[in-house]
């Protein structure tokens, strides 16, 4: 496939959606172009998963699991792998390591993910924008309306250590998301440039 596919990921509140964008707009400047999208998707299952997340609908810990696997599956078909074959950068917020750093929190074994995940193509680039749970929680509870994982502190730290944990195997870069926005941005940038 020609384009270029790089996963963002880490705890609610570590600057994901920020830092995509800025590295979007650096992109687009230098004349690539840039896909953002993002996981969970606003298409069929996504929205179940939106009902979950709010609270309004409660399935088991593997349900919820399958239907973020369904949803990725959709999402690489209808949205990842197009804009790679024509050229374009995808830059997607969130992908299997979110799942396998939540649903284990939740109790699933990572294992188990991994296998329902296996058929997910491989990104180019996965970050993981770390951030300490107890300042990236800081950061968004005085900002807008928590779903039901991100009021969650302790559920945010297991998270925390599962990216840690899984990062090496998964071949995630880990960039310092505590430092200044303009440090990260240039980290992410470099990493970018790497794989570009
Ligand atoms: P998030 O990126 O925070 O969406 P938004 O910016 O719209 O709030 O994702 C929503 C939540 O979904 C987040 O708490 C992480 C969780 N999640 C999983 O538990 N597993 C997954 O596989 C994915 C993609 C997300």
């Amino acid at each position: 496939m020609k384009g270029k596919f790089i996963s963002i990921e880490g705890v609610d509140g570590c600057g994901k959606s920020t830092h995509v964008k800025l590295l979007a707009r650096w992109l687009r400047f230098h004349g690539r172009r840039v896909v953002i999208t993002d996981e969970p998707t606003n298409d069929t299952i996504g929205r179940v998963i939106k009902r979950i997340l709010r609270g309004k609908l409660k399935l088991p810990i593997a349900a919820e699991a399958l239907l973020f696997a369904a949803d990725r599956v959709q999402h690489i078909s209808d949205v990842i792998e197009p804009a790679l074959k024509a050229g374009k950068v995808v830059l997607n917020e969130r992908y299997v390591c979110s799942s396998l750093a939540y649903q284990s929190a939740r109790g699933l074994p990572t294992n188990w993910i991994s296998s329902i995940n296996k058929c997910a193509l491989r990104p180019d680039l996965g970050i993981l924008i770390d951030v300490p749970a107890e300042i990236a929680f800081a950061r968004i509870k005085s900002s807008r309306r928590l779903d039901e994982f991100e009021r969650n502190l302790r559920l945010q730290q297991r998270v925390r250590r599962n990216y840690l944990r899984i990062a090496r195997r998964e071949g995630l870069k880990i960039v310092n998301g505590t430092r200044s926005c303009n440090e990260v941005q240039a980290e992410i940038r470099k990493l970018a440039s790497a794989v570009l």
